[in-house]
């Protein structure tokens, strides 16, 4: 009922690196040209856990604007914003929090996870714990229905469903809405209001979900229907209430085999990471001075590309003949591992030469990215206040 609406967010930890790209960014760009797309900076939530140190938010969130134009997301496909420029996402955060339940929140994993590695900062805070309520209210403020996300973030995607289903289950009545639904049913004529009626039926009584979505596709085609006649017989085919919220569904990004210098998880707090535009200089010297097979003392010693990181990077970045060249000269000991790590070299650089390039526009002329920032969160915040206008109007709070 509502057209398809890719949301996602990143918290503004500074400049990128591959493993961002790799993971998500890859897969927003390919999604902007699919769905329109809205991508934004989640400052507040970096508040959440920096809430002491909030120097470095303002920095870290243009240099990852830059990040995302250079990578390839484009502003005439995507809308990008900065969360905190729509403070109506602050209000839909708190409308939703009266009638959440603590226990939704505390047993979201992420709540204890992050207590735990973040030992070294007291997030035992309202906001902390406000977390992905914050997020459910990001994504909800604009009825989006695909949240791509890396797994750790399904479990907010999960609690996300559930906020919109109390929601719509709490706010959804309107004053009068069976007869009214009972009307549109008859707008319908003759023959589809019999077979809206007995799917319907079908449906409430036997719980048969075909008859649901085949009464959906029904209301789909049907063309001479008001939005608001349509959004009844939609509410009414589930029940009897109207349907503000939309429950989004996470759409999985791949999980990056992207591996860091070291061979864990590329991330920047491991101080493993190559940055999305790494200096050619810094670059060499990283891949260079990586760890390799520990079997491989010396040059005449044969390996194992399945114990080296560097081979995992082979796996993403090198042709299937330069693959077969590493695994037969690490076993044979016929290449050394310098040899071995140029290619890896040369094809990261490769890939990164557009997106250094794309930056250097944006570092020439800062006034570039706020403009494109602006008309973002301009655009945003009109979807998000219709948004609001219908929930407030829900909740009987439009009485002035
Ligand atoms: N919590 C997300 C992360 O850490 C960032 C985020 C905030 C987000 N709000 C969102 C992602 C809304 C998707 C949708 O990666
Ligand atoms: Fe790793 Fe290549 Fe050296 Fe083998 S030859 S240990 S794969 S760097």
């Amino acid at each position: 009922m509502y057209p398809d609406l890719v949301v996602s967010g990143m918290r503004p930890t500074g400049a990128l690196h591959l493993g961002h790209y790799h993971g998500a960014l890859k897969n927003w760009i390919k999604l902007q040209t699919e769905y329109p797309c809205l991508f934004f900076v989640a400052d507040w939530h970096a508040l959440t856990t920096h809430y002491d140190d909030p120097s470095k938010i303002e920095s870290s969130t243009w240099e990852m604007l830059i990040d995302w134009l250079a990578a390839g997301i484009d502003p005439s496909q995507s809308t990008l914003f900065i969360q905190s420029r729509v403070p109506e996402h602050a209000e839909l955060h708190l409308l939703l929090s009266m009638a959440t339940p603590l226990g939704w929140l505390e047993r979201v994993p992420t709540y204890k996870d992050q207590q735990e590695t973040l030992s070294d900062r007291d997030l035992a805070t309202y906001g902390f714990l406000g977390y992905p309520l914050l997020q459910a209210a990001d994504v909800l403020i604009y009825r989006a229905s695909i949240v791509p996300v890396g797994d750790d973030q399904v479990p907010h995607v999960e609690m996300t469903r559930e906020v919109a289903r109390r929601f719509n289950y709490l706010y959804g009545r309107e004053k009068g809405f069976e007869e009214k639904a009972l009307d549109a049913v008859k707008r319908l004529g003759g023959k589809r209001a019999r077979l809206y009626k007995e799917l319907r039926t079908q449906f409430q009584e036997q719980g048969d979900v075909d008859a649901l979505e085949q009464a959906k596709a029904m209301l789909d085609d049907v063309q001479n229907l008001s939005m608001i006649d349509r959004e009844r017989l939609f509410g009414y085919l589930e029940g009897s209430r109207k349907l503000i919220l939309v429950e989004p569904q996470a759409k999985l990004t791949a999980t990056s085999k992207l591996p860091g210098l070291d061979g864990q998880k590329m991330s920047k707090s491991y101080s493993n990471s190559i940055g999305l535009r790494e200096e050619k200089e810094s670059l060499t010297i990283k891949i260079r001075t990586m760890p390799t097979d520990p079997a491989r003392i010396r040059r005449s010693d044969i390996g194992d590309p399945d114990k080296c990181p560097v081979w995992q990077l082979h796996r993403v970045y090198s042709d299937s003949s330069t693959q077969e060249w590493v695994l037969k000269g690490c076993r044979t000991a016929s290449i050394g591992c310098i040899e071995c790590k140029q290619p890896v070299i040369d094809s990261i650089l490769k890939e990164q030469d557009p997106i250094r390039e794309r930056a250097q526009q944006y570092l020439d002329d800062p006034s570039l990215v706020r403009a494109i920032v602006a008309d973002g969160c301009e655009k945003a915040r009109k979807l998000a206040q219709d948004t609001m206008r219908d929930i407030r109007e829900a909740m009987g709070l439009s009485y002035f």
